[in-house]
């Protein structure tokens, strides 16, 4: 069976700059790999315990399931990850479909800092949920629009780190 991996941004914005990363980040997959980026994070309803799964959350959950491996690509918003990708990931605790997962996470920002502040966070949220990950699946990405032309990242350096994460993924699904 095909390996597939699950991409996530944690930007609802249509030109996101980690968007256009993650899609980069799928070109450089081997190509007996399927890639697919999630749509419909903005359609999650706010979490509490006790609900019952909405449409939403079980298409969610269904593309986690469908996935060997899940990479995430997140702005930071006011030194944290994005309420929206925070919220879709509470869904999860509960039913654990993201336990014994492999993961790659990744931030980028137009700052000096690349979202070091929401990578750290959101390495926290993927430990407190069980997924498998390693000292090699973080990545962040400063100064990111000088990084990016036409929709997907020019900049060598970026390339090959993507490359980097691309390979350590494919060998934590194979572990
Ligand atoms: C930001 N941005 C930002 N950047 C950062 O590095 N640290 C931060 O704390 C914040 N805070 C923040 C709050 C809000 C409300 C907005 C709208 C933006 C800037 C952010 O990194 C920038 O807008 C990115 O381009 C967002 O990523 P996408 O949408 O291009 O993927």
């Amino acid at each position: 069976k095909r390996i597939h991996i699950l991409g996530i941004s944690g930007s609802l914005r249509a030109d996101s700059t980690n968007t256009i990363i993650l899609k980069t980040l799928g070109s450089l997959l081997p190509s007996d790999t399927t890639f697919e980026i999630f749509e419909g994070l903005g359609e999650i309803e706010h979490f509490s315990p006790g609900l019952v799964d909405t449409e939403a959350v079980i298409r969610f959950k269904t593309a986690i399931n469908q996935a060997n491996a899940v990479v995430i690509c997140t702005p930071e918003y006011a030194f944290g990850v994005p309420g929206t990708l925070k919220n879709a990931l509470d869904w999860t605790v509960g039913s654990g479909d993201l336990n014994d997962k492999p993961v790659s996470a990744i931030s980028a920002s137009p700052l000096n800092s690349g979202g070091n502040n929401a990578l750290a966070s959101l390495l926290l949220t993927l430990t407190a949920l069980g997924t498998q990950k390693n000292e090699a699946s973080a990545l962040s990405i400063p100064n990111v629009k000088g990084k990016i032309a036409d929709g997907r990242v020019t900049d060598a350096h970026t390339l090959n780190e993507l490359s980097v994460q691309c390979a350590n993924l494919l060998g934590l699904i194979e572990a």
